[in-house]
Order: C-alpha cells, then sequence, then structure tokens
C-alpha cells in the first residue's frame, strides 16, 4: 500500500504502478545501507507528486519570466527562509536540480575555463564533481588533488595546504563521498584564505548531520555550501547552494540564467517540507542516532576482523577495505545484495584495483535509522555482513538465501515511511 495512494496509477498503467510497489516492497524488506540513500516522508512524497510539477517559473521570486507565479513564489520563498534558518547562512538557492548541477554552478559562479581547482581525488573519497578527470569539471578546468594518510586514512591537510601553496587554486573543495570522518572546516579555511582561493564546502552527504548538530557546520569557513537534499537530510531528490551574502548574485546567476532554466517546484516545495522537518527537535535526536547506529556498526566490523579506512567513523558513513577478507568489493557487494543487505562497491584510498572492480564497500546508516533499528541492531547487521563476505568466498548461496530471510522478518518489524504491506 502506497501512501500516498497510486489507485490511478495502477488503474491506467499497470506496468509502471507494479514496478513502484515492486520497488516500495524490496525497500521494505532489505537492509538499506547506501549511504546516500534515505526514505523520505509521505508529506515530501506527496510535495513531489503535487500539481506543482505543471507549472514554469524561470526566475527568481518577484523576478520571473513567466506569469501565474502567485503560489510559486512564496513556496520558493519559504524554501530558502528555511534553508537560511536550518544552517544558519545568509544566502540559499534552492533551485539546482541536483548536486552535480549544483557544483557546476559553482564554478560559474567563480573560475573562467582552464582556472585550476583544488578537490579530493575520487578514489580517496571526493566526488566526480570535484575536478575528476571524467567529470567536465576536470576537463574544463585544470584540476589538482588531495587525498588522504596512508598511516591514517584521514585527510591528508599538509598535503592540501603545500598543494595550496604551489598550485594556488582559484577553488579548493573539501567534503566528499566516501570520507568516514569530520571535515575539518576551519583548517580548509585557513589554507583558502592564505593562498585567495574560494573555499566551497561540498556537504551533500552530511548535511542532515549539519542540520541536526551531529557534525561541525562550515558556516563561518566556506564561502560557498553546495549540497544534495535527499541523503542525511531526508528530502526529495534536489540540491541548495549556500553561500554568505557577498557571493550571493554570483550563485543565483549561475544557477539562473547560467545553467538551468525552469525550476522543479514540485521539488521546491518537497525540500521546503524536508527543511521543515530538519527544524524540529526530533530530527535531532535522528541525526544523533544515525552516528551512534555508524559507531556501533562499525566497532562491530571491527571486532569481527573487518578493516575500516581510518578505523571507524565520526557520521554515517563507513569504508570497508576488504583485501584482507580475500574478496573483492564488486562480487561481495552483489552477493550481500541478493542476501537483502544493499549497499555498494567502492574504491579505498590507494587501492591496486579499478574503481568498477575496487578493493571495498561503502555503507551507511541513514536509511536504517529512519526506519528505526537502533544500536542493539548492529552487532546482527555485521555479523550477516561477516558470513555473507565468507558465503562470496565460497560461492556458497545457501547462507545468502538464508541471511535474506532472516533481514526480510527483521525488517518486517520496523514501519517504512510511504509504503506498508497490504493487512
Ligand atoms: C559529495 C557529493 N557531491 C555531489 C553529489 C552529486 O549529487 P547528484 O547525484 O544529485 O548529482 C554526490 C552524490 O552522491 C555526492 O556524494
Amino acid at each position: 500500500m502506497h501512501e500516498p495512494a497510486i489507485a490511478r496509477l495502477r488503474a491506467q498503467d499497470p506496468d509502471i504502478a507494479g514496478l513502484v510497489e515492486a520497488e516500495a516492497r524490496r525497500q521494505f524488506e532489505k537492509l538499506r545501507l547506501i549511504a546516500s540513500e534515505n526514505y523520505v516522508s509521505p508529506a515530501v512524497l506527496e510535495a513531489t507528486g503535487s500539481v506543482l510539477t505543471n507549472k514554469y517559473s524561470e526566475g527568481y521570486a518577484g523576478r520571473r519570466y513567466y506569469e501565474g507565479q502567485q503560489n510559486i513564489d512564496p513556496i520558493e520563498l519559504l524554501a530558502v527562509d528555511r534553508a537560511k534558518q536550518v544552517f544558519g547562512v545568509e544566502h540559499a538557492n534552492v533551485q539546482s536540480y541536483s548536486g552535480s548541477p549544483a557544483n557546476l554552478a559553482v564554478y560559474l559562479a567563480f573560475l573562467e575555463p582552464g582556472d585550476t581547482v583544488m578537490g579530493m581525488s575520487l578514489p580517496m573519497g571526493g566526488h566526480l564533481t570535484h575536478g575528476w578527470s571524467v567529470s567536465a569539471t576536470g576537463r574544463w578546468f585544470r584540476p589538482v588533488r588531495y587525498g588522504v594518510r596512508e598511516d591514517t586514512g584521514r585527510i591528508d591537510m599538509d598535503q592540501v595546504r603545500d598543494l595550496a601553496r604551489a598550485e594556488r587554486p582559484k577553488l579548493i573543495w573539501c567534503g566528499g563521498t566516501a570520507v568516514p570522518r569530520t571535515i575539518d572546516f576551519p583548517a580548509f579555511a585557513e589554507i583558502a584564505r592564505e593562498v585567495g582561493a574560494v573555499l566551497a564546502a561540498d556537504i551533500a552527504h552530511i548535511a542532515g548531520l549539519i542540520a541536526g548538530g551531529a557534525h561541525p557546520s562550515p558556516v563561518g569557513c566556506a564561502d560557498v555550501i553546495t549540497t544534495t537534499t535527499h541523503k542525511t537530510l531526508r528530502g526529495p531528490r534536489g540540491a541548495m547552494i549556500m553561500s554568505t551574502a557577498e557571493h550571493a548574485k554570483a550563485v543565483d546567476k549561475a544557477v539562473f540564467p547560467g545553467l538551468q532554466g525552469g525550476p522543479h517546484n514540485h521539488t521546491t516545495a518537497a525540500i521546503a517540507v524536508a527543511l521543515g522537518e530538519a527544524a524540529r527537535p526530533e530530527f535531532a535526536e535522528y541525526a544523533r542516532r544515525v552516528v551512534a547506529n555508524a559507531k556501533a556498526l562499525a566497532a562491530a566490523l571491527a571486532e569481527r576482523g573487518f578493516d575500516l579506512v581510518s578505523g571507524g567513523t565520526d557520521n554515517h558513513l563507513i569504508l570497508i577495505d576488504l583485501t584482507g577478507k580475500g574478496v573483492p568489493g564488486k562480487p561481495a557487494a552483489q552477493a550481500l545484495d541478493r542476501a537483502g543487505i544493499e549497499l555498494n562497491y567502492n574504491t579505498v584510498p590507494f587501492d591496486p584495483r579499478t574503481p568498477f572492480d575496487p578493493s571495498g564497500l561503502r555503507l551507511g546508516t541513514a536509511a536504517i535509522t529512519t526506519r528505526g533499528l537502533t544500536e542493539e541492531a548492529m552487532p546482527q547487521i555485521a555479523a550477516w555482513i561477516d558470513e555473507v563476505v565468507q558465503a562470496t568466498a565460497k560461492e556458497d548461496e545457501a547462507v545468502l538465501a538464508r541471511v535474506a530471510g532472516e533481514v526480510r522478518e527483521l525488517m518486517a518489524g520496523y514501519p517504512m515511511p510511504g509504503w506498508a504491506p497490504a493487512p
């Protein structure tokens, strides 16, 4: 039973409705440990599925290129105000279609083609859009890349400083896609100021933790902050760019008309709803529990001999180096999926294997915490992961089928926002 209901979809297009229901059941039955995913509330789903999708609104509130914005302007202003309030920023743009276009807008706002950008290398935990070679950001700009220390698995701030001094980047990115430790925003700010670079903090993964007070905020350190809205922040697929008042005009101009046409108003409304939820005290409790679950899961995995990059986690994310287990990341992730445990294979720092067949696994606790799982469940999850990784090495499919059944049984006890099995 989908909530909001999809009865008309079922009547008109059973093919699509059937697949939506099947996906909902899959999300209900599985242990979803993909670090970038979550479950949004039915209110966010309703806003996303609303008639706001019918409306074109190029421009910004009070300065649109189409008529009929009587309701869209207040919706966008509410989203902007809530973003400013939740994150304590001077300016917020809520129109970027997703995280990658938001990051591209930062380049357009501050750089010219060929300028130097410094970001964390992709295999070290950075994102494609921080100047990786296959991304437009690595092709149209001159990327220089920092990484983590081999002995600690933590960002090498000495390397960041030395590289910044030598290469004089115009833009420095901090934040990433596989970074299990707290980002030292003040240290990045000091380096950026020394070399005269714009500091951009990409908080896509940790935005919900920052909103809930479970991770330090980059506000006051970074000139510009980008985030997706759909990971720990628990909103719809979308993004925001936040900045000091000084950069407001450059950011807005880069998003529209620099990169985009009409904003997705249904998404803007859903972002506003999610930000309303993030402003509540329960969300701070949620953020605290996400981190507590990740720490408990990391400890249980370490106890079972898993090699964790940096030795553990400060946030929602855990990166496992499977080298010592004798199984590469990809077959392990595929076997875990068959066993009802969904995560992704990932490179680990200094990975000798390729990104398409790497040594690691990445997992996170944002989604399972939304389902209501607590620290007590984490040793069992670590035990299942251990069993399945061992079974992968032995190609023992029976173990995977048994674990899938046990996972299904566990998850049946935790309600899922947006869907419930028929009574
Ligand atoms: C740190 C970071 N930045 C940007 C993005 C890009 O977001 P999107 O997939 O919405 O383009 C991601 C996505 O995973 C991310 O992890």
